[in-house]
């Protein structure tokens, strides 16, 4: 691409008259880099910017297939970030000019950014959206045809093989050796597989001149649309590819998201997918071809040149990683099984783990092991940081000694700091191999070692470095449908290993070889390194015993976990933890999709919790305010204890007699006044809700149910009925026949306000009118469902006498009434145990979840024995988790605490400084205008205008992610105007915590109105 100047000033005057003339612009100009073309900026009087393409007389019909590909797009894809071409004011899409001989003018809008060579931000975004950007085109482009694209053209890589004869033309042998050798493998191995894929018209040169980056690395534009011909559609792929990786930290990772994000838009088949790394290689041969014979025809080229030195070097780059692992990671971006056989290989070994024969002592029937954590993050860590092999040893049979153990183990999946040289590096930086893919046996040196089933010699191989795998062997082993893997074998002893020769069959249980001293294992302790492999990666013998962290999704199938050949009695692997980006990806690829992640936009990994704090990967400490699972405080020792406790003495189902459940139902049943004396045990609120449907129905004989507007009662089907949450919002299917919905009794905006002392009853009229309704069709009420305090109605406490009267008109047309106390239960709201006795009310049920486990799922339903009797009409109700003896204790461990921890008081304490304090800022912040609740459970309602009640729903949003981002507080929002700040943190929230938050409420009110 060479550079043009605007010769003359005259030039510039003739373009700019032309502008004028033509399309009526007045217009500076800038002239803009073009190999072929003048090409300009064109900053109009008015601030518009345009595009001005100059096209030398030349090829028409490329011309021309320029100007109808964007016709073609305007009308397909108006959307995509591409030039548009403008009319002059005859309507014409190109014009003519004379400058520097006759030439064709088109006038084209201006795309935003920065070429992305140049651009000053580039990341793995970029990749991703040019990936997306390029589908959506090539989804557009599906079906365009042109004569202009139908050529044999030099720089279409699908016809790579027409450049053999410019061979000879490259300079260097080094080059023309690798140039040769990619076109050869083009021709045996892509170029058959490459005819088996679609063809389509593509754009075929997203370089990175040709391609725009915003401010923040997101691809802004694609420009240059001359060089479209029509070929095999992953080619768009591999020539976007080759350039977006310049330079990238990581060139395969950057060919991954390019790869895997145009599949999300436009699916790939396999054999694309597998295409695209050759291809990326095809295209720098191709390229450096082209290069070589244009310096003949043109030697003073020096841009060339400069261009040439990038394809050179990232060329080397890509031969310098290997193929399939290259392959295999392309694949995982595009959701495919990184090793396409890996599966069977697991699969294979799970069904015939029985007929497995001991790798290492035979005669001990279940061995005893000494599992040693030699991880880098580990609390041995320093102890195995420098590798003295004869240290190591003693101290190894040591503890193998001290715990009478047959032989110790080393894990697969570990992250280990002792693979410290070049060796372990690998071409991205900082993404060294650490993670161990192997299993390791200790015992001593001449230890026999056996194969567990049927093989052959496939590989032998002594590196015989220090801290390499010594003499190695893989064995090779064939399953169903001719599949092959391999078991790998490393720090033998050298002596044994020469008596193997390749090809040598094996016998199951067949010693072959044994360990090997530390002088010639690579000098380790003795043991062996036993290891599955799936894909030798084309290293035979050289096999790799480690693997990258960042991409175990790949290493992972090249070498599954080996504890399904050992058997043993305690694991022999562990997971290996993996960055957010990693496990985003993979819940969307593995978990339905329905399930949303918290602050999706910087979502948190937590690993751990203590009291009303969350703590993450990093150590950081979270104070969550929106648990009230975890009522008693993340962890909770007594909690914990009491489940470890039963967990090791029994856990079954509770048709057997148990002191635990009994005690449990006692002490729960206390709770309530009489005749609340009979408890049911089931595994979640959903499930106690649903059970509370079917009693009341077989207590009343009704089928109806009346619910309260906006209400979430769970996500059964019988639920998602009565929850108008979920019926009446983004994707639900309506009100069934059978539901009748309440007015939500709202005090703030609603119709009867804060002042009004007989608003309980004039929201309760409304229960009365759904009743009547009822009636006017000769039915009567099974159940009214109701909360004490609402949740997904905004955290609104209920009017004075509104459950008093609702239950009043329920229960005089024989109807029952629950009290779902699944949010606010167990003494959360301070002044009681449970939110309806606010009200002053008894409920026929009532229905608990979430804090009655402190986080375990069990759900419990309360109610009189006149319902429970005409529930046992000789169906039997049985569940079988629920009031599991595990479950007993953890409930009989929450209610202790909450009574030896005073925690109902403390939410008092607590709740009411909390609401204080919000009441103050109301003071200070008028955007906050309704402060409620009681205890811990509170809502914080935004307005835009205290008089119209405008909900203040993204002032709200923003700050949450600031009290997150700038505070470290987790909070959500919670009502139908999604305006609502909802306050449930655990019970152990301090009075620090409070002034905590307040402080910090206070301060992101502030930048709000700033
Ligand atoms: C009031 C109420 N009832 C019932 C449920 C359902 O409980 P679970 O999710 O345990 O099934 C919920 C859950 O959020 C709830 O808020």
């Amino acid at each position: 691409m060479a550079e043009r100047e605007l010769k003359t000033e005259q030039e510039s005057a003739t373009i700019r008259a032309w502008l004028s003339a033509t399309y009526g612009i007045e217009a500076s100009l800038s002239p803009l880099p073009g190999e072929y073309d003048l090409n300009y900026r064109v900053s109009a009087a008015d601030g518009q910017e345009y595009l001005l393409k100059l096209h030398a007389a030349g090829d028409a019909d490329e011309l021309d297939m320029q100007v109808s590909v964007l016709e073609h797009l305007a009308a397909k894809a108006s959307d995509l970030s591409i030039s548009r071409v403008l009319r002059d004011r005859s309507g014409a899409v190109t014009g003519k000019i004379e400058l520097r001989g006759p030439r064709t003018a088109r006038l084209l809008s201006w795309l935003p950014g920065d070429i992305w060579a140049k651009a000053p931000v580039r990341n793995a975004a970029s990749a991703e959206s040019l990936g997306r950007l390029l589908a959506g085109l090539d989804r557009s482009l599906e079906g365009f045809t042109h004569a202009g694209t139908k050529r044999l053209y030099a720089w279409d890589i699908g016809r790579a093989d027409m450049h053999r004869k410019h061979l000879e033309l490259i300079d260097g042998p080094d080059k023309r050796a690798a140039v040769d050798a990619i076109l050869d493998h083009f021709a045996l191995a892509v170029q058959p597989r490459l005819a088996t894929c679609p063809m389509q018209v593509i754009h075929n040169d997203a370089n990175d001149y040709n391609v725009l980056l915003d401010g923040q690395g997101q691809v802004s534009g694609l420009l240059d649309f001359g060089d479209m011909v029509e070929t095999w559609r992953v080619i768009e792929i591999a020539v976007a590819s080759a350039y977006a990786l310049i330079r990238a930290a990581d060139p395969i990772g950057t060919i991954a998201a390019l790869a895997g994000a145009y599949h999300q838009v436009n699916r790939l088949s396999e054999t694309e997918v597998e295409l695209v790394f050759d291809l990326v290689m095809t295209r720098y041969a191709v390229s450096m071809c082209m290069a070589a014979k244009q310096i003949r025809d043109n030697p003073e080229n020096t841009y060339l040149l400069v261009s040439q030195e990038d394809v050179w070097r990232e060329l080397k780059r890509l031969q310098s990683e290997n193929r399939a692992i290259a392959i295999a990671r392309i694949r995982d971006a595009c959701g495919l099984a990184p090793i396409p056989h890996a599966a069977a290989v697991v699969r294979w070994l799970e069904k015939n783990a029985h007929d497995f024969a001991p790798i290492v002592r035979p005669d001990v029937a279940k061995p005893e092991v000494a599992v040693f954590n030699f991880s880098a993050s580990g609390p041995e860590a320093a102890q195995w940081a420098s590798p003295d092999a004869a240290e190591a040893e003693a101290r190894i049979a040591a503890r193998i000694g001290s715990e009478r153990a047959a032989f110790g183990i080393g894990l697969y999946g570990e992250d280990r700091g002792i693979y410290q040289g070049e060796a372990y590096q690998t071409s991205v930086e900082g993404a060294r191999r650490s993670v161990h893919l192997g299993v390791d046996i200790f015992a001593p040196v001449h230890e026999p070692v056996s194969a567990p089933f049927a093989g052959k010699v496939a590989f032998i191989h002594d590196d015989a470095v220090p801290y390499g795998f010594g003499p190695t062997v893989l064995l090779e082993h064939e399953i169903d449908g001719g599949v092959r893997f391999w078991t790998l074998y490393g720090h033998l002893s050298r002596e044994i290993v020469a008596k193997l020769s390749e090809g040598q069959a094996i016998a199951k249980g067949e010693v072959f070889a044994a360990f090997g001293a530390a002088e010639e294992n690579g000098n380790w302790a003795p043991h062996l390194h036993f290891q599955i492999v799936t894909d030798h990666l084309g290293l035979g013998g050289r096999m790799h015993g480690v693997g990258v962290r960042d991409q175990w999704q790949v290493w992972r199938d090249v070498s599954p976990d080996p504890s399904v050949v050992l058997g043993l009695s305690v694991p022999v692997s562990v997971i290996v933890p993996r960055d957010k980006e990693f496990l985003v990806r993979e819940r969307h690829r593995r978990i339905g999709r329905s399930l949303s992640i918290a602050y999706s936009v910087a979502p948190l990994k937590i690993v751990g919790g203590e009291g009303a704090h969350l703590i993450d990967e990093e150590g950081t400490r979270w104070l969550d305010m929106v648990n009230n699972v975890c009522h008693v405080g993340h962890c909770h020792p007594r909690v914990v204890r009491a489940a470890q406790a039963q967990m090791r003495r029994l856990n079954t189902n509770s048709r057997y007699l148990h002191d635990s459940l009994v005690e449990y139902s006692r002490r729960l049943a206390a709770q309530f006044p009489d005749p609340l004396n009979v408890c049911f045990f089931v595994n979640s609120g959903s499930e106690a809700n649903d059970l509370a449907i079917r009693l009341a129905r077989a207590y009343t004989g009704n089928r109806d149910i009346i619910t309260v507007d906006h209400a979430y009662h769970g996500h059964l089907s019988s639920l998602i009925d009565v929850s108008p949450y979920k019926f009446a919002g983004k994707g639900g299917e309506g009100q069934a026949a059978h539901v009748k919905v309440a007015e939500m009794p709202d005090l703030y905006r609603g119709r009867y306000r804060y002042g009004d002392e007989h608003a309980g009853r004039k929201y309760a009229e409304d229960v009365r009118r759904q009743v009547e309704a009822l009636a006017a069709n000769g039915r009567s009420p099974a159940l009214f469902f109701s909360e004490g305090i609402l949740g997904t109605g905004g955290q609104l406490s209920l009017p004075e006498g509104y459950l008093r009267e609702a239950y009043a008109h329920v229960r005089a047309a024989g109807g029952l009434c629950l009290a779902d106390e699944v949010q606010v239960g167990f003494g959360r709201v301070g002044s009681h145990m449970w939110a309806h006795e606010l009200q002053g009310v008894t409920p026929d049920i009532v229905t608990m979840g979430k804090p009655i486990g402190n986080g375990h799922p069990m759900a419990a339903v309360v109610t009189t024995e006149a319902i429970a009797a005409s529930f046992a009409n000789g169906m039997e109700y049985f569940n079988t988790f629920g009031g599991n003896p595990v479950s007993a204790e953890i409930g009989l461990a929450v209610l202790d605490v909450i009574r030896d921890e005073r925690l109902m008081h403390h939410c008092r304490v607590v709740g009411d400084r909390l609401m204080d304090g919000a009441r103050v800022l109301a003071g200070k912040h008028a955007i906050i205008g309704d402060v409620r609740g009681y205890g811990l459970f509170n809502g914080i309602e935004l307005v835009r205008d205290r008089e119209t009640l405008e909900p203040a729903a993204r002032e709200l949003d923003f700050v949450i992610a600031e009290m997150k981002r700038e505070h470290r507080i987790l909070l959500s929002s919670e009502g139908p105007h999604h305006n609502v700040l909802k306050v449930k943190p655990p019970a152990p929230f301090s009075v620090e915590d409070c002034d905590r938050f307040l402080n910090a409420l206070d301060e992101t009110l502030g930048r709000l109105s700033g």
